[in-house]
């Protein structure tokens, strides 16, 4: 049957062409509640393709809601590294214990009850309940929005998603709506490929070309930050540092860091500027190249040196662990980039290898 938007526009293209190229995303080919939940916190950030591997090793890790309420913060976040991010683990773990508590480990179908778990908004709840139960619920995130603003007329978020609540049709709604996610994700993307969009002839801002225009994106530039890492190592052990309290990044482990020009200081600076703090001798092993991260609304260079010392020292939030265990703790991305320079450069592969 033909379904029309804003009195118009007919999605039957879209059925057709979403037919044809609908990825065989893992939490499509079996959407239980938890994977759609995990999937749809993955996804709030990140493109598909690259949560996919991260998806699958979450789901060996922690099958089922049981096993994450379960499993140790530190877990949850080494399981996490790399994804960025981290307040979304921390929300996942966090919805694992409460559903366990509070809904016999059973994730609610009901838009209330969803939003009031930690890290779900109305979009990530209209996916659930969309996807996973199959019911007729709107999932507008920033894609969808975009593709409606081009396809009828600008307009916010809340609108978007009052227009695809009326358009999704009796039967098999979440059909639409996952066609309409994916040609935001595929097609109607900020630089839209309208060669290729199964709506073009209907499209109302390639018709006035201002595709461009409607899609007004906010882009906040992001902040440079420029650090020393100093990689302190003592008889076998190296310190690293953990984020705590609600910071950004809190349960990251990082190695001691000190902001710095951009070029980065000379390992001699950094050792002298060092060693009035430090009650055991420093001296310089190596530097390392300079690496980068991109945080929240951050962007890092760091510029890494190892120092020796003798004797373990005391430093705020920090720990001397042993070189061969490094590699189990969470790090930070850019800190984790160090940590694989410093370890595949300079000892022997036989007893680090990952
Ligand atoms: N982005 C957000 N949700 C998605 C989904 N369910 N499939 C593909 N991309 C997405």
């Amino acid at each position: 049957m033909e379904q029309s938007l804003d009195g118009g526009v007919s999605l039957s293209a879209l059925f057709s062409w979403f037919a044809a190229t609908r990825r065989p995303l893992p939490w499509r080919e079996e959407p239980t509640a938890y994977r759609v939940l995990v999937s749809e916190i993955m996804l709030q950030q990140t493109q598909a393709a690259r949560v996919i591997p991260f998806f699958c090793r979450w789901m060996d890790l922690f099958p089922n809601p049981h096993c994450l309420a379960a499993a140790s913060e530190d877990t949850v976040i080494k399981a996490w590294e790399g994804l960025g991010y981290y307040s979304r683990a921390r929300a996942l773990h966090r919805i694992a214990q409460i559903i366990v508590a509070h809904h016999e480990g059973r994730i609610p179908n009901d838009q209330k009850a969803l939003i009031a778990l930690p890290g779900i908004g109305p979009y990530t709840a209209g996916a659930i309940r969309a996807f996973a139960f199959h019911e007729r619920a709107a999932a507008v995130d920033a894609n969808v929005s975009r593709v409606i603003t081009r396809l009828i007329h600008p307009m916010t978020r809340e609108a978007a998603a009052s227009i695809v609540e009326q358009l999704l049709p009796q039967e098999q709604p979440w059909t639409t709506m996952e066609a309409l996610i994916e040609l935001g994700a595929l097609v109607c993307k900020t630089t839209p490929l309208c060669s290729s969009c199964p709506l073009a002839d209907q499209c109302r801002a390639l018709a006035s070309k201002t595709q461009e225009i409607r899609y007004a994106k906010n882009v906040i530039p992001k902040t440079s930050l420029w650090r020393d890492v100093a990689i302190f190592l003592s008889q076998g052990t190296a310190l690293v540092t953990r984020r705590s309290g609600k910071q950004v990044m809190s349960g990251l482990y990082e190695f001691p860091y000190f902001d710095t020009t951009p070029q980065g200081s000379a390992a001699s600076t950094l050792i002298n500027a060092l060693q009035p703090r430090i009650p055991s001798q420093l001296s310089f092993i190596a530097s390392l190249c300079e690496t980068s991260h991109s945080f929240t609304r951050f962007h890092a260079t760091l510029y890494p040196t190892i120092i020796g010392v003798e004797e373990p020292f005391a430093w705020p939030d920090g720990k001397w662990i042993p070189i061969e265990m490094l590699r189990d703790l969470p790090f930070s991305s850019g800190h984790k980039r160090v940590l694989e320079a410093w370890l595949t450069t300079f000892l022997p592969c036989n007893a680090l290898r990952a």
